[in-house]
């Protein structure tokens, strides 16, 4: 069964942000389903990588288009990302070294991971995005 899924409630007003953060939810939930499904190691972290990978590459789209929009909390939204790197990093590790309540650890964060950030900080430049548009609208003669 699916853990996450998505719906436009999650959805930052940006195409590109959403569309990436749409692919991080089925990545979420393949790795999760081939860990349930008790897949053999090598395909776990194969997609492990996959995920880690992606959310790297989206951190750097999601960055590019904050500054472009001069949104005033990019840095703080940077070393969120930051950490979340380093933790997933250091869970992979444990993860290789097949320590299995890290795995269940590895979920948990993974999990938690994408639905808090989007909501507690991506969301913060959703609203921005509105504030940003609502006084474009005000401004125009
Ligand atoms: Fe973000």
């Amino acid at each position: 069964m699916a853990l996450l899924s998505w719906s436009n409630q999650y959805s930052i007003g940006d195409d590109l942000i959403d569309t990436e953060h749409e692919e991080l939810f089925r990545l979420v939930n393949a790795f999760h389903d081939h860990w349930q499904e008790k897949r053999n190691q090598q395909s776990i972290a194969e997609l492990l990588n996959q995920l880690i990978t992606y959310a790297e590459m989206h951190f750097q789209h999601e960055e590019a288009i904050m500054l472009d929009a001069g949104f005033p909390r990019l840095a703080e939204h940077q070393q969120v990302h930051e950490a979340m790197v380093e933790t997933i990093f250091k869970l992979r590790q444990s993860f290789e070294a097949n320590d299995s309540h890290l795995e269940m650890n590895t979920m948990k964060f993974i999990k938690t991971w994408l639905l808090e950030h989007i909501i507690q900080n991506d969301y913060l430049f959703r609203d921005f995005l509105v504030r940003q548009k609502n006084s474009l609208e005000t401004a125009a003669p």
